[in-house]
Order: C-alpha cells, then sequence, then structure tokens
C-alpha cells in the first residue's frame, strides 16, 4: 500500500492569544496559525491529481496529554475560520480536563483558504467548493496532523455550529473510521436539506420579537407599510431621506433592496440574541432584540423606528451619516443572507448548488414584507449568477435526509431563541443521536464561553454534552483495544 504522503507546509503565521477566561482568567489560549498543503480536488486521480492550495488551520497543544488525549477538530464553516475560533470557548473551556488537542480547520474557498488564489471564483474555478471536498479535506488534514503528531490512537470529536454543526454531523456520518463523535449545534439539517418549511424561518424571527413584546411585530409591520405608501406614491426623495440612504431610491426597482436590507438586520439580531456583548458577525449590545424592540416601541414615527432598529447592525460604530443599502446587502441565493466580501460570493454558490434555503416572508405568520423565494426563482438567479442549476434534492440524499438511523455518536443542540432551531433535529432519534434543547438560547450559545449571563439552561446544556462526548470517546477507546486484543 502507498502510503499517500503530501509535502507538508508547516508554517507558523502567528500566535494570537485568545482572550478567554480559562479557570477565572490565569490562563490564555495560545493558538497558533498553520498551513497545510491540501489537495485541491480528491476525486481527481487524473488531471487535478498533483495540485494543491494552502489550508488554514488553527491549533494549540497547550492541553493535550501528547498521544492520548483526544482531538476536538472544529469543522469549519463559511467564513474566516478566526471568526470561529474568537466565538468557540466551549472546546477551550473542555480541552484541560479532557487533555485534548484543539484543532480549528478552515472552510475551503473561505478565509485564506482559496484554492485559486484571487481567481477561485471564476467559473472554471468555483466547482470545487463542495461539502463532499470540504469534508475530503477536513480527513486529509486530520489524518495529516495524526501521523505528524503521534496522535493516531487520539479519538476525535467533531465540533461545529450552524452549517459548521451540519458539517462535523456529516463527518461523523461519512467518516465514522476516523471521527468517534460529533457536537452538531443549532445546525437547520431538515432545513438546507429542502425538508423544511418556507415560512418557518422568518416567522421564528418575529417570535423572537413578539416574546419580548406582543406590539413589537406590529410596529415593524407598521414600518413596512409606512415604507410602501411612500414607494406607491413615488416619493423617494422623502423615503431616502426618512432612511437616510446615502444615495435616493429611484424607482420601485430599487425597494427590495431596502426591504431586504432591513429583514437581514432583523434576522442577524435574533440570531445573534446573546445575553451579553457580542462580537461575532457583527458588533452586537447585549440581547439586541429587547434594544430594537425598545427602540420601535419608543419611536413616534414606526419607519424612523425601523430605521434606527437596523442601526443596531449597520451602524455599529455610530459613525455612520448614512446607510448605504447596497454596500450593506446583497440579495443572494440564500434569503437569510450571505454577507458581503469574498465569502458571501461562498456561501452565495453553495446555496446554488447543495445548499436549499427556500425562505419566504408572508407578512402574515411573520412581521416582514411578502418576498418569496421559490425553486423557480432560484434556478433562475443561480443560472443567471453562476451558470448553475441547484440539486434541489442532492444533499438529503448525500447526507440522509430525514433518515439518519444508521448514523450514530451526534449531538444535536439548538435554542429556542434561534430561528434555525425549527429546521434542525429537536428529537432524540436513538441512544447516541441526542437533542439537546436550549431554553433561551440564542443561535449556538452552548459553543461559546462560559458568561456569568448565561441562562441555566445553556451550563446544564454544556454539562450534558460533556458527558456525551466523554462516553463518545470511551467507547472509541473500548473499541480500539478490542480490536486489539482480537488480534
Ligand atoms: C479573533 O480574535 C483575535 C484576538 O482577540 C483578534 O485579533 C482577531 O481580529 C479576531 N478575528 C476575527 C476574525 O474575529
Ligand atoms: C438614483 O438616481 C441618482 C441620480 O441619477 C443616482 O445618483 C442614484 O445612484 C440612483 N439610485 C439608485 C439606487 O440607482
Ligand atoms: C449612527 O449612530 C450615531 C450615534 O448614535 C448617530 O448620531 C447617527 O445619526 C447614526 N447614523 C445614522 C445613519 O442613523
Ligand atoms: C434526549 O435525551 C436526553 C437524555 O439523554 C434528554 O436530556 C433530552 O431532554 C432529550 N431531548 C429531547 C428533545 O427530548
Amino acid at each position: 500500500m502507498v502510503v499517500f504522503a503530501p509535502r507538508y507546509v508547516w508554517l507558523v503565521m502567528s500566535v494570537f492569544f485568545l482572550h478567554l477566561c480559562l479557570d477565572r482568567c490565569v490562563q490564555a489560549v495560545r493558538l497558533l496559525e498553520k498551513e497545510f498543503e491540501q489537495k485541491v480536488d480528491h476525486f481527481d486521480f487524473s488531471s487535478r491529481a498533483g495540485r494543491t492550495y494552502k489550508q488554514r488551520y488553527l491549533m494549540t497543544d497547550q492541553f493535550w496529554r501528547k498521544g492520548v488525549g483526544p482531538i476536538f477538530l472544529y469543522t469549519g464553516n463559511e467564513g474566516d475560520v478566526w471568526s470561529f475560533a474568537n466565538n468557540t470557548g466551549l472546546m477551550f473551556e473542555l480541552a484541560p480536563s479532557f487533555g485534548a488537542l484543539v484543532v480549528f480547520a478552515e472552510h475551503r474557498y473561505y478565509g485564506t483558504s482559496l484554492p485559486f488564489g484571487t481567481l477561485s471564483f471564476e467559473r472554471e474555478n468555483v466547482g470545487l467548493l463542495s461539502i463532499e471536498q470540504t469534508l475530503a479535506d477536513f480527513a486529509t488534514l486530520l489524518l495529516h496532523l495524526q501521523r505528524d503528531l503521534g496522535a493516531e490512537k487520539c479519538p476525535v470529536i467533531a465540533f461545529g455550529g450552524s452549517y459548521g454543526g451540519m458539517l462535523s454531523a456529516y463527518f461523523r456520518m461519512k467518516y465514522p473510521n476516523l471521527v468517534a463523535g460529533a457536537l452538531a449545534a443549532s445546525s437547520p439539517l431538515y432545513l438546507v436539506a429542502g425538508l423544511g418549511d418556507e415560512f418557518q424561518f422568518f416567522r421564528d424571527v418575529t417570535a423572537d420579537f413578539e416574546r419580548y413584546h406582543h406590539k413589537c411585530p406590529n410596529m415593524v409591520r407598521a414600518g413596512f407599510a409606512a415604507i410602501k405608501s411612500l414607494a406607491s406614491k413615488q416619493q423617494w426623495v422623502a423615503l431616502s431621506s426618512k432612511m437616510r440612504l446615502c444615495g435616493d431610491l429611484n424607482s420601485s426597482n430599487d425597494l427590495p433592496y431596502l426591504e431586504g436590507w432591513i429583514r437581514n438586520a432583523f434576522t442577524v439580531l435574533a440570531m445573534m440574541d446573546y445575553p451579553y456583548k457580542t462580537t461575532f458577525m457583527s458588533p452586537m449590545p447585549a440581547n439586541p432584540v429587547n434594544v430594537a424592540c425598545d427602540i420601535l416601541l419608543k419611536s413616534d414615527d414606526p419607519l424612523t423606528g425601523l430605521r434606527d432598529a437596523a442601526g443596531i447592525m449597520y451602524n455599529s460604530s455610530g459613525t455612520k451619516n448614512c446607510y448605504n443599502i447596497f454596500e450593506d446587502f446583497k440579495p443572494c441565493a440564500d434569503p437569510t443572507g450571505c454577507g458581503v466580501g469574498w465569502g458571501s460570493l461562498a456561501w452565495d454558490y453553495q446555496a446554488c448548488t447543495e445548499i436549499n434555503l427556500l425562505c419566504s416572508s408572508n407578512g402574515k405568520t411573520d412581521m416582514f414584507p411578502v418576498i418569496s423565494f421559490t425553486s423557480a426563482l432560484r434556478e433562475q438567479y443561480c443560472q443567471k449568477q453562476w451558470g448553475v442549476t441547484p440539486r434541489q434534492d442532492w444533499l438529503a440524499t448525500q447526507y440522509w435526509g430525514t433518515d439518519l438511523r444508521a448514523a450514530s455518536n451526534i449531538i444535536f443542540s439548538n435554542g429556542d431563541l434561534d430561528p434555525w432551531a425549527n429546521g434542525g433535529i429537536r428529537k432524540n432519534l436513538s441512544q447516541s443521536l441526542v437533542s439537546i434543547m436550549i431554553s433561551g438560547g440564542a443561535h449556538h450559545l452552548d459553543l461559546r464561553s462560559s458568561n456569568p449571563k448565561d441562562p441555566p439552561s445553556v451550563i446544564q446544556a454544556r454539562k450534558q454534552e460533556e458527558l456525551l462526548i466523554r462516553g463518545f470517546i470511551q467507547e472509541a477507546v473500548m473499541s480500539e483495544r478490542s480490536t486489539f486484543e482480537r488480534d
């Protein structure tokens, strides 16, 4: 057997100290940034077989019981891997007692892990952006690390949040030979496989605002109605100046941008509704949903109320004189938002291929204007943007849809404030496919560092996750032993 032996590049790019408070702030986390010479195409043994790119990953061995302790691998999602490391304190808090090696792997086509550099999003190059290639990257990197560090016998636990959580679940499903178990936090596995309800997401965003104050959603509806009313009278200058837009809107073709820009802000407020100040998808005050509702309820004009509530997201610096909605917001194949920059291109492509996010708002079960995103609209958009036709059923086929019976050792955690929760797994599917619900929890709150403002539910959830992970590791160690004994 020829052992696959890539030429490794161990570049120590930089060392970061994460400002986490482990053991009451005595220990800082030293996270090293490294690169791995990764295969560009794992499934082509011919034309592109030799081609590689630099996949970035972060690592710390400061807690590791060398050669024995488990490997905690974060399966990076749609963004700069540092932003996930900075917002996944749980792994560093668990690492000391497990003696774990902690690794964060960056997802191809995001951050600095661009297989074709600045040409990565050209049509002839973007096709290697797929979940299958990404999981193969993780597997290859993992095997390299295990060999290089003498960690072949160290059980691996995959961690991930949101799309990264989907990847950690899929990683266990696809490579159970490498991965002992996974924590898939706030992962809408059903929704993204096209098995959800198109109105669920924005209904659940709305429910968060309703929960704080029953009048809040109607204030939002009134704000959107005021926009519609000015637009129907062609009062573009008045509308634009009330919204403090940098440039005037001129026609009803511009209206969807304004509506999308506002809906996107409310979506992020709901997802990031943590009980303390954060800087994740953007800087957020504590309980941003409550802050937004207070602004709306105090405002005597629903339109300016809506503007200032959206300003929590778009004017977090407090330095903007006006809003450039065309810069802040780009419509894309994910109606819940793709963000801006390189990463938004990659995510748009993924939402045009494997990831089905057909989320619409209707103004009735939710507080937003009627904005539909049907599969016909998606196809049209994706053809135009990328020259691709989405494959509606592929994700459910490749990663098992709702039939996860053959899977094991995966924790699916969800918070009831998270609009993604109802797109995920909220039932125990077996002894080892465990669903943990976190009351008062927003988007993967459980992955974050402990905080004095944490609700008791998340403290409990983290304890339960720790116990389950110990079980997965125990099982891997035992089966390793019995295999050995049989030989
Ligand atoms: C992550 O945290 C480090 C250290 O606090 C900071 O320098 C860096 O800008 C953060 N990166 C991201 C992407 O959040
Ligand atoms: C509206 O028209 C003005 C003047 O022609 C132009 O500067 C502005 O960019 C237009 N706005 C949009 C949204 O296209
Ligand atoms: C941004 O916030 C600052 C500080 O609160 C405020 O003075 C400014 O008017 C806001 N900008 C917009 C466009 O509303
Ligand atoms: C799943 O089972 C665990 C015990 O293993 C329990 O704590 C949890 O509440 C159950 N989840 C649901 C959604 O019923």
